[in-house]
């Protein structure tokens, strides 16, 4: 309890610190899993990686139900709920990002089959969902980091909510995005690019 009660104080005094911290070592992950540099996940074969994209298109939906839960509860001013729905959401995107990692450094990438208008659409929308996937993680961190070692008296002295606004309109651009590729995907067909032939878009 000691220990837990020191480490929110360091965060506290840290927090910017700490958000930066934490974002430099996801996009080193994440780095990591597409150019196979060090070896973190067992491999899998196509259908694992099938299977898990399909998993991850569920994580992301809840993940957006939770995000726009928030929300509504923080606009109805239940702060308890808001916080609940807001460390949920940020669970299932650890959640999302354990099996992404997996997915990609395991087993490799999808890529879509399609010509034409569909295909520049998809690279479109694939795109915008990258850079707002990339965006919104220190946004999240810092927000979520703010609300945990901070009393709602205390937060409304801090840049929260309007890290926060920026940080809900971000991520939930990226997770519907998300989830209109990986539609997009189903329909027009893929085929695995594995690790190591990865080239991004
Ligand atoms: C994890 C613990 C969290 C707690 C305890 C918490 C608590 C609060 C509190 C007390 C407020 C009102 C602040 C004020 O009036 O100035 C607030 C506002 C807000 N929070 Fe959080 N929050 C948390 C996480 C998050 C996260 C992770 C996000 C974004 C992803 C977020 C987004 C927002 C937004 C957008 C508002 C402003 C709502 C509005 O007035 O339009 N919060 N939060």
């Amino acid at each position: 309890m000691a220990v837990q009660g020191a480490l929110r104080e360091w965060v506290r005094s840290h927090t910017l610190g700490v958000a930066v911290a934490i974002t430099a070592i996801g996009y080193a992950l994440v780095l990591n899993a597409f150019e196979g540099i060090v070896p973190l996940f067992p491999s899998i074969g196509e259908s694992t990686v099938r299977l898990l994209s399909s998993v991850i298109v569920v994580i992301n939906a809840a993940t957006l139900t939770a995000l726009l839960s928030g929300v509504y509860y923080i606009r109805q001013r239940g702060i308890d709920r808001h916080r609940v729905a807001m460390v949920t959401a940020v669970a299932l995107e650890l959640g999302f990002l354990v099996l992404y990692l997996w997915k990609v450094g395991g087993g490799g990438e999808l890529y879509i089959q399609a010509s034409g208008l569909f295909r520049l659409a998809y690279l479109l929308v694939l795109a915008i969902h990258l850079v707002c996937s990339a965006l919104s993680v220190p946004l999240v961190i810092y927000a979520v980091l703010l609300g945990l070692t901070r009393s709602p008296a205390e937060l409304e002295q801090t840049a929260h909510a309007r890290v926060g606004r920026i940080a809900v309109a971000v991520w939930s651009v990226s997770l519907a995005l998300g989830i209109v590729t990986s539609a997009m995907l189903r329909i027009a067909g893929s085929e695995l690019e594995t690790v190591g032939a990865i080239v991004l878009v």
